[in-house]
C-alpha cells in the first residue's frame, strides 16, 4: 500500500491553486485511468502491447488503413463505455465556477473532459470548461485529403478496406481526427495552450508521463515565467524533480481534494 500524501503537501497545493489569478491544467492519460481508459506507458499501457509505428502514424495509415481503423474502432468502443471520474468532474466544476481563471488543456482524445463539463454545467453553458485538445478527439472523423471534419462520425466497418468510410466531398479515406506520431499539432490550439501557460500563476499537471512534446513543455513555460507547478501522479515522472509540489497518488482521489 502506498504512503498517504502528507497533509502539508496537499494544503500547499490547495493554497497555490486557491490564491492563483490564473491556472492552466495539463492532463494526460492517467486522469482517465480510473475511468477504465488504458494509458500508453504504464506497465499495462497501450504502447506495451501495441506498436505505435504500426497504428498511430500517417505511414501506417497509408500502408494498412484497415488495421489502423480496426484499432481505433476498438478504442472508440472501449472509451464510449467509460464515464468521467471525480478528477474530470472536479476540474469541470473549477472551470465553470470561474471560467476566466482556468484553462484546461488535455493530451487525451477520449472526450471525458467534455462529458464532465456538460454534465456539471447541467442546463448552463459548458463552453468554458471544455479543454483545448492538443492531440485531437477520437470520436471525430476527418478526411485524409481535404478539410472535411465530421463531428458525429458514422460507425466504422473495418472488416475490409472496401468498407472503410470515405469522404463525401472528395472520396478519399476518412481517418480519426487525432494527431499521429510525426504530425504537427493544430497551431491555433497549441498557441492558445502556450499562451495560457505563459499567463498562469500555477500549472496543474495531472496523469501524464510528461515525455511527449510540445505538450510536456507547458509546465516549463509557466515555471520560466515565475509560476508554480503542481503534479498529481502515482509515479515519479520527468517533471517531478522540478515541480513545486509533487503529489503521489491517483487523480480521482487527489484532484477533488486540491481543486476546490
Ligand atoms: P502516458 O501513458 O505516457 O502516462 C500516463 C501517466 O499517468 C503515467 O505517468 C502514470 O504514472 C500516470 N497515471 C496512471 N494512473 C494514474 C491515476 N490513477 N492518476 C493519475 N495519474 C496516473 O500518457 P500521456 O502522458 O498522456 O499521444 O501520453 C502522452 C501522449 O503519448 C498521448 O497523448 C499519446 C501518447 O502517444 C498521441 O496519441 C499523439
Amino acid at each position: 500500500m502506498k504512503e498517504p500524501v502528507p497533509r502539508k503537501e496537499l494544503d500547499r497545493a490547495r493554497d497555490l491553486l486557491g490564491t492563483a489569478d490564473r491556472i492552466v491544467v495539463l492532463t494526460g492519460a492517467g486522469i482517465s485511468a480510473e475511468s477504465g481508459v488504458p494509458t500508453f506507458r504504464s506497465a499495462d499501457g497501450l504502447w506495451k502491447t501495441f506498436r505505435a509505428e504500426e497504428l498511430a502514424t500517417p505511414e501506417a495509415f497509408a500502408r494498412d488503413p484497415r488495421l489502423v481503423w480496426e484499432w481505433y474502432g476498438w478504442r472508440r468502443e472501449l472509451i464510449a463505455a467509460c464515464v468521467p471520474n471525480p478528477a474530470h468532474q472536479a476540474l469541470a466544476r473549477l472551470a465553470l465556477a470561474d471560467p476566466m481563471r482556468i484553462t484546461l488543456v488535455t493530451q487525451n482524445v477520449d472526450g471525458l473532459h467534455h462529458r464532465a463539463a456538460r454534465a456539471e454545467a447541467g442546463s448552463g453553458d459548458p463552453t468554458r470548461a471544455l479543454p483545448l485538445e492538443l492531440h485531437g478527439a477520437i470520436h471525430r472523423d476527418r478526411c485524409s485529403a481535404c478539410d472535411r471534419l465530421d463531428r458525429e462520425p458514422v460507425a466504422v466497418d473495418a472488416s475490409s478496406e472496401a468498407t472503410l468510410p470515405r469522404c463525401p466531398d472528395c472520396a478519399a479515406l476518412m481517418r480519426p481526427d487525432v494527431v499521429w506520431f510525426g504530425e504537427a499539432l493544430d497551431h491555433e490550439v497549441l498557441g492558445a495552450a502556450l499562451s495560457a501557460a505563459e499567463r498562469a500563476d500555477v500549472c496543474l499537471v495531472v496523469g501524464t508521463s510528461a515525455l511527449v512534446y510540445p505538450a510536456a513543455s507547458l509546465p516549463d513555460v509557466t515555471r520560466s515565467r515565475g509560476g508554480s507547478v503542481i503534479e498529481v501522479n502515482p509515479e515519479a515522472t520527468a517533471l517531478s524533480a522540478s515541480a513545486t509540489v509533487s503529489l503521489r497518488g491517483s487523480a480521482g482521489r487527489l484532484v477533488p481534494e486540491i481543486a476546490v
